[in-house]
Parts: C-alpha cells; structure tokens; sequence
C-alpha cells in the first residue's frame, strides 16, 4: 500500500472515503465536526439516534454524505476521548482498515492520525499508522491456489496531519513507518513458511538475497565444515540429528564508519522436534516458528539498511533442525562449546541455548558495543508472560532500560525477568561444567543464566520471544515482534 501525508479539511476530500473519529458518548473528534456541520449536522443526528455510540470497536459507513466530497464517510469508534492511549489508537486503526477492506474503496484520506493520543506527538501517530495498518492488510497466502483477495484491496491511504507545518514530521514518519513495515513482513513471511521450504540453507539463500537487494550490507556463510574447525562443538551437537546441513548465517551492516556494532544473534531453529527429548504431537507444527530469533535479525537488518541508518549492526544467526535420528545427540552427552567450557546435554529439547552459546562467544570478534539475542528459547517464558511481554535479561541495567523504552514506544513491549546469580546454582552438573537445563522453577530465567557464562566479555541483553514472536488459535501466525522494538532501540542510538 502507498502511504502519503496531507494536512486539509474532511469534508473537502475528494476521495473513496474518508475516515473520521467518533468518541464515547457522541463526542465528534475536529474532523468528525467538519463534516457534521457541512452535511447539516448528519453525523450528531446519527449518534443521537443510536446507530453510532462511538464506542472503541465499533465503526459505520455512510455514503453520499451531504456537503462533503468523498464517496464515503467511514465513522471509527475511538472509545473515551480521555482514556485514548496507544492501544486504544492501535485498534482503532487496525478496526478503520478491515472495514475499509470490506468496502469498494481502493483508497482513503484518514484522520485518525489528527486524533490527540495521550503524550504522542504527529510523528508518532502517522508511523504507528503506517506500521499498524501494514500488518492489517498482512496475509500469508502464497502456498494457497486461491487466496481470498478483497473485492478492491485498498492501495493508497491518506493520512491527514494538522496545518502544514506538521507535514515534515508526518513525511519522515511515512519513510520511518514503511521501511519498518517492510521489516516486519519480512520476519512474518519467514516465520510463517513450513520447515520443508524455510530451512537453514533457504535462511542463508535469503540473506543473500537481502544483501544484493540492500545498500551497505555484506554476508558470509559458516558451513559445518567451518563450524567443526572454529570448535563450535555445542552448535555442531544440535544438528546431528538431522540430514540438513547446519549454517551460521552473517549478514553486516555497515553504515556507520568506525563504531562499534551492535550484534544481534537469532535464534535459527527451522523445526525443533526437541530431538532424542521428543516434544508431544500436539501444536508441533507451531515449532516451525522457532527460528524467530534468526527471522526478527533479518527483518530487523532489512528495515536498517532500507533507511540507511549511520550505524553498523552485525546479525549472527545459528541456524540448524532439531531432530532425533541414529546420529543425534543423546541425553547425557557432554560436548565442548566454543568457550572451552563443557556442557553435559540433559535434555536435547534444550537446544537453543546449545547454538546460542557458541554464536555469543564468536560474537566477541566484533568488538561489540551491545549484544542483544533473540530467541524462541522457553515455553516458561509464555507461562510466565503469555504473548503480550517479550522475556528480556541483561546482564547491563541501562542497555535493559533502553530496549524497554523502546518496547514501550512502539507498543512492542518487553518485561524484565532477574538474573541473579543464585540461579546459576540450578545449572551444577556433576560430569561437566555446567548442564543444559535448570529444572521446572524458572525455565526462562534459568534458560538466559546459561547463556550469561559466555557473555562476560560485553553488555548483553536476551530477549526471549516464544510468547510475542507468535499467536496460536484462530490468528496462528507470525507477529513480527520484536522488530518493532529493535529497530527503535537501533534509531535511539543514532540520535544518541
Ligand atoms: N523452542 C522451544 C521453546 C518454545 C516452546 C518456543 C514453546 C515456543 C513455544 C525450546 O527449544 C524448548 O524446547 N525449550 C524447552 C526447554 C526445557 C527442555 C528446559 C521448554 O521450554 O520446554
Ligand atoms: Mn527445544
Ligand atoms: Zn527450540
């Protein structure tokens, strides 16, 4: 969809529709005012009569409203004018764009993004506009032979901003919203394929793609070859088991001269069986998801590269299957990671940790200014947050403090879990150093003090992202989280 920024009046649109808000208890917003005074006073007499309350939600669409010029008025439900918070703003805009899908209009002017949302600003408003509205028209329909298309898919939207001075805040939002967008859908679209097309090589192919399609960014490939000569023995453990070659997928960004990069390493499971540890047959499938991590470092680099942002960012991205066989790793091995240090394996179903550990240790060679992974890591952590919260441990309070700001800014949130050494305790092995897995009580704090041992060396934040990454039910599919958060975290270093 093409995104443009206008400041002007509603009722002299010449449009498919425009969009205006209504509140909770009839209140018009200043658009919804202009046009109930120049169709003499149609939209108040609507809400007196009952059939608009403007509740968050609910939404009406009206044609050939006197004295306007659009085809259509579409009425938005915005809920309580005090009470309109980011949340309230996001759903009001998501619910604006399905009933424009289901209308005839192939485009719209929307004054949602003149609304007064508490404590944000024109910029704020139009990106979130471009990046909420972008995931509404989302569809992941290119394995089906007859995708559903709405009627006219919309393909141009209007968004109003107040007088002209506000329309080069609202032109930067539009380029900042769209290349997010576009970060985002790649993270979906990636996340969504089957394991059987989405595998470690199609990862690695994808990079590829990206860096020939993308100002500034370079890639290497680690095959297993490479792997077993850098000593990557944990890493190499994981993938025993399945006949698809491992890789260490990475892809650099260079925009930003000498300084030092922020590193970020996805997890890359392309399917986690569990292995030899066997997960249940239930909901499975959904474990196609677990190379989240690896998809959001690729959406995340896409999204940089397309605003080309005066920074360097490394992605790293472990990319293997889990999956049992006559090679596969057993409960009870012990295998020598990348660190020296040895890990006694437990349970083989702990396998995000195994590759995680030995691409934080080769992130070392970076020089890193942060390093943040990004995982699927631990069912405990959707216990613990369900799918509103990423998991988010660091190691550095303020780095914990920027990443939740910018979780909070987008609405991409994170919640920080302790890492207090006390936990380590649940990691004693008696045959090697440490063993893979901590026990029932606190799985996801547990998982992040694994990985804490091979991150002394730098500032270092994880983010566990099985709940966020995912909504299983009726939405089942990609999120795109945390790009939205990563990518802010990224532009708050610049202005830095
Ligand atoms: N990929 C899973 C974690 C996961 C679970 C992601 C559910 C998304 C939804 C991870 O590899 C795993 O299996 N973790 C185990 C760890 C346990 C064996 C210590 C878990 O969470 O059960
Ligand atoms: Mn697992
Ligand atoms: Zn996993």
């Amino acid at each position: 969809m093409e995104y443009s920024v206008k400041s002007g009046n509603a009722e002299k649109q010449r449009t498919a529709c425009v969009v205006v808000g209504v509140y909770d208890k009839r209140r018009l917003s200043a658009a919804a005012e202009r046009v109930d005074s120049a169709s003499d006073g149609m939209l108040s007499a609507l809400m007196r009569r009952g059939d608009m309350d403007g509740k968050l939600g609910q939404w009406l669409l009206l044609h050939n409203v006197p004295g306007t010029l659009a085809d259509r008025v579409l009425l938005v439900g915005c809920g309580r004018e005090r009470e309109l918070g980011d949340a309230q703003y996001a759903k009001a805009t998501a619910n604006a764009i399905r009933s424009l899908e289901s209308t005839g209009a192939n485009e719209a002017v929307s004054y949602l993004t003149e609304l007064g949302v508490k404590s944000r600003d024109t910029y704020w408003r139009v990106r979130q506009a471009v990046v909420t509205s972008q995931n509404a028209v989302y569809r992941f329909d290119r394995l089906k032979s007859n995708p559903e298309h709405s009627r006219r898919p919309l393909k141009r939207l209007v968004l109003g901003v107040h007088g002209r001075k506000n329309l080069h805040d609202g032109e930067r939002a539009v380029r900042d919203g769209t290349a997010l967008a576009d970060g985002i859908r790649v993270t979906r679209d990636l996340a969504n394929l089957p394991a059987n097309i989405c595998t470690p090589s199609y990862l690695a192919e994808q990079a590829r793609e990206l860096s020939k399609k993308n100002a500034h960014l370079e890639v290497e490939v680690l095959d297993e070859k490479d792997l077993k000569s850098q000593g990557m023995g944990a890493f190499l453990a994981v993938s025993r088991g399945t006949q698809e070659p491992a890789k260490l997928i990475i892809l650099e960004y260079r925009g930003g001269g000498d300084k030092r990069p922020v590193v970020l390493v996805g997890k890359g499971v392309t399917f986690d069986s569990g292995g030899i540890s066997l997960k249940p047959a239930a909901a499975m499938d959904e474990m196609k998801y677990d190379m989240s991590g690896a998809a959001t470092v690729l959406g995340t680099l896409r999204a940089v590269s397309k605003l080309e942002l005066p920074v360097n960012v490394v992605g790293l991205m472990p990319s293997t299957e889990n999956l049992p066989g006559g090679n596969a790793t057993k409960p009870g091995d012990i295998v020598t990671s990348l660190s020296g240090q040895t890990i006694e394996i437990l349970n083989t179903d702990a396998e995000g940790r195994l590759i995680l550990c030995d691409a934080l240790t080769y992130a070392q060679r970076f020089r890193p200014k942060v390093v943040i992974d990004i995982a699927t890591l631990t069912g405990a952590v959707i216990v613990a947050l369900g799918n509103q919260a990423t998991g988010l441990m660091s190691n550095h309070s303020s780095l914990a403090h920027d990443l939740l700001n910018a979780g909070r800014y987008t609405g991409d949130r994170a919640w920080e879990l302790p890492l207090w050494e006390e936990y380590q305790e649940q990691l004693k092995s008696n045959f090697a150093d440490m063993a893979n897995i901590g026990g029932r009580d606190a799985g996801a704090i547990t998982a992040a003090s694994f990985l804490a041992r091979f991150t002394k060396k730098y500032r270092w934040a994880h983010l566990d992202i099985a709940g966020s990454a995912w909504n299983s039910g009726k939405k089942k599919g990609a999120t795109g989280r945390p790009v939205p958060l990563l990518v802010q975290y990224i532009l708050d270093q610049v202005e830095a």
